[in-house]
């Protein structure tokens, strides 16, 4: 227990075991009447979070390299971002940017509009969530081709609803019981650190792609019923797997071959988490409808799904939901931004950069550290029994998560075997090396 960062805020600081009385108490009443579909992986209790600091309800202080699922951008109740909500609240609440017009909604969608890479007119189609941006991403697919089908990639996340689910191919568990989905075949994800031996990491991208034309194209999936192929550019929940830019231009040179639109969903990349706007902005790719959803207003409920204008054409009534563009979250959205242009973005490459620097010799140090890789803060290190074998270790990576909060530090898995780093983007130099020298410390435990 870090008892020695006490007296420092922006530190841990744990005066109870784990979890704490209180703690305990509301767990206890949680498991008799929530869904048993959570997935919570340690038992913190949440009270107040200010920055990158979580406090819990016995009075324990974390430092979040979660961030609610790569979610509060701006760290906890930023004060700019809890004024832009407390104002808005004071106006209106809600009023339905489906029926009704608020300048919110039309401020928000034009920067989004300027910010999104490639020089063409866009529109902007708000919802309230990760697969809600995506549902109406594939329904605007649909809409737009006349066809019906769909490309995603095995170790996927877009959601579970079910146009979503159908896209997703994380973990079998997300799937189990809810055929059928809609008709999306999926292809390989370029994982460099298990590329072939011998595959450059350009090839190993080529030989992902080639599934689509070699194989499925020509056998059992005629590119012509292809509406989109829809794509993280750095896949989160399969394990923060960042590709070669070649993969992203192959699939960019796919769809114009073929008419088939390309959809980004960057709902856990975006919103300056790379240390760009946008992590397609590392690859120079366009896509032709952009997903997000998560970071973009540091924790209220706001997605956006954003097509070129020429493909954001259907009727009025062909698309909407009640709650999309809610006005306190677009005041949340529009002071995120504000506070993502005048240094957040900036302060993710840096503290990113820093990050990697200390961590990228990790599996020349460490045996059950496979790879570590990543972009700004998004950075993901991969667990393996042994650096020879490479055989996933999905206990291990759930040992470090669980040893990582008994020592105060907030991090969740992604994919099978990898931990996740995904902190706001407030956090400082002290804090990163903070979360480095308690990681270093779990792994030596581990390896002892
Ligand atoms: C890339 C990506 N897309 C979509 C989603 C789904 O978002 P939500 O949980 O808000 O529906 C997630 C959530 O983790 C995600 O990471």
């Amino acid at each position: 227990m870090p008892t020695e960062t006490a007296a420092n805020p922006s530190l841990p600081s744990l005066s109870t075991s784990l979890p704490g009385p209180k703690a305990r108490a509301i767990i206890e009443r949680d498991h008799a009447v929530l869904s048993t579909s959570y997935t919570r992986c340690y038992p913190l209790v949440m009270r107040r979070g200010r920055g990158a600091i979580v406090e819990d309800v016995d009075g324990n202080r974390f430092l979040d390299f979660a961030a609610g699922i790569a979610v509060v951008a701006t760290g906890h109740a930023h004060p700019k971002v809890v004024r832009a909500v407390q104002e808005q609240a004071a106006e209106f609440l809600h009023m339905s940017g489906t029926d009704f017009y608020y300048e919110s909604m039309v401020q928000l969608a034009e920067r989004l509009v300027k910010l999104i890479p490639g020089d063409v007119p866009r529109r902007v189609y708000f919802g309230n969530s990760g697969a809600e941006a995506n549902e109406a991403a594939l329904k605007l697919a649909r809409y737009h081709t006349g066809r019906d089908k769909f490309v995603a990639f095995f170790g996927a996340f877009h959601g579970r609803t079910m146009g979503a689910l159908s896209l997703t191919g994380s973990k079998v568990t997300q799937r189990r019981g809810f055929h059928p989905p809609l008709p999306v075949h999926h292809i390989p994800y370029p994982n460099t650190y298990r590329r072939p031996a011998g595959s450059t990491e350009a090839a190993h991208a080529l030989e992902c792609v080639r599934v689509l034309e070699d194989q499925l194209f020509r056998t059992i999936l005629p590119a012509e019923e292809v509406a989109a192929i829809v794509v993280e550019p750095i896949q989160g929940e399969g394990g923060y797997l960042v590709p070669p830019a070649e993969f992203h231009h192959q699939l960019r040179r796919i769809a114009d071959k073929y008419g088939i639109l390309l959809i980004h969903d960057e709902v856990q990349s975006g919103m300056g988490r790379t240390g760009r706007m946008f992590a397609a902005e590392h690859f120079g790719v366009v896509p032709d409808i952009v997903t997000l959803a998560k970071g973009i207003a540091s924790g209220l409920p706001l997605s956006a799904t954003i097509a070129r204008a020429d493909i954001m054409n259907w009727p009025p009534g062909a698309h909407a939901s009640t709650f999309g563009g809610n006005p306190v979250a677009l005041a949340a959205a529009l002071a995120t931004l504000d506070l993502l242009e005048e240094g957040l973005m900036q302060n993710a490459a840096e503290i990113g950069e820093h990050l990697l620097h200390r961590m990228r010799n990790w599996p020349q140090r460490f045996r059950h550290v496979g790879d570590v890789r990543g972009l700004g803060l998004m950075i993901g290190i991969e667990l393996v029994t042994d650096q020879a074998s490479k055989q996933r270790a999905p206990e291990l990576r759930d040992r470090l998560e669980f040893r990582a909060f008994e020592r105060g530090l907030l991090v969740l898995g992604a994919g099978p075997n990898t931990i996740r780093l995904c902190p706001p983007l407030v956090i400082d130099r002290e804090q990163a090396d903070f979360a480095v020298d308690t990681l270093e410390q779990c792994l030596r435990e581990m390896e002892g």
